[in-house]
């Protein structure tokens, strides 16, 4: 029997693809989430990364960490620190981090915070990975979806991105998780790299939605850091479902 394999965000997104990979690879799989467990076939662990409820209980025993969740702010900076000492005290295990791909280039707060977190991660003391990859499909449909009561839809001009599947990734993690210890893992990118605008309009196309879609120069650092395309990974463009196939699933 092997050993568990605790997730953190196991209900989100990501979490929920990863999941039934790390299942159907023979893994016994723990859930941690603030609400009571639901997902089949996992052992749910009722627990708050912020406060560090739950948490030794959920360590206990896990051979793995893959730790997914994120409040999308600086709050994962705390969070990633009470599950660092929960593992310490714990046994040890290999702590898998999933970032994104331009944290240390593009100067958002979250990416600033998600680079603090791999740093904490890299200096533990634990056996670790760090796995970057490029948006989610997800995102950039929420950006459409966001702006439903708009006439238009705006994304910043002169911005390209290069979305992946979840499940894709799901798949490259439940690897990494499977394997010993890597470090740095090389970048995970999905297949192509698209203007924002261009794929505005593939998601309106897909609905059947016909709405004007603006690219609007945006000012700030960070915003000339996605033009730069400091968020992308060309060279590792390792995912095989495009935004349209994701679309039309
Ligand atoms: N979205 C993207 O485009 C993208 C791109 C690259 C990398 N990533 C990274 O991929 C990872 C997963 O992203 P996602 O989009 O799948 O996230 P998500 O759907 O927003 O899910 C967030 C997860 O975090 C958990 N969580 C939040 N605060 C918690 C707390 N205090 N204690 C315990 N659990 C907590 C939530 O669990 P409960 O609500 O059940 O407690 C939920 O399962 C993140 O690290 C993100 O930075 C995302």
């Amino acid at each position: 029997m092997k050993n568990p394999i605790l997730v953190t965000g196991g209900t989100g997104r990501l979490g929920r693809a990863l999941v039934p990979q790390l299942l159907s690879a023979g893994h016994p799989v723990r859930v941690l989430s603030r609400r009571p467990a639901t997902a089949p076939d996992t052992q749910g662990f009722r627990g708050d990364l912020l406060t560090g409820e739950g948490l030794d209980e959920a360590v206990a025993g896990a051979s793995v960490i893959v730790h997914c969740a994120t409040g999308n702010g600086r709050s994962d900076i705390k969070a990633t620190r009470n599950l660092l000492h929960a593992a310490l005290r714990g046994g040890r295990p290999h702590l898998l981090y999933v970032s994104i791909v331009g944290v240390d280039r593009v100067g958002l707060s979250y990416y600033r915070a998600k680079l603090a977190c791999e740093r904490l991660v890299a200096d533990s003391g634990l056996p670790w990975t760090v796995q970057r990859t490029t948006q989610f499909h997800e995102l950039i449909v929420w950006m459409c979806t966001s702006q439903r009561w708009l006439p238009a839809i705006v994304m910043p001009g002169g911005v390209s991105f290069q979305p992946v599947d979840t499940g894709e990734v799901a798949v490259r993690l439940a690897a990494l998780a499977g394997a010993p210890p890597a470090g740095r893992a090389p970048d995970m990118g999905g297949p192509e790299v698209r203007r924002a605008a261009d794929l505005a309009r593939a998601y309106l196309r897909s609905r059947g939605a016909r709405r004007p879609v603006l690219p609007v120069p945006m000012p700030g650092v960070a915003m000339r850091a996605y033009r730069a395309g400091e968020h992308l990974a060309p060279e590792h463009a390792d995912g095989r479902i495009t935004f349209d196939q994701f679309l039309a699933a």
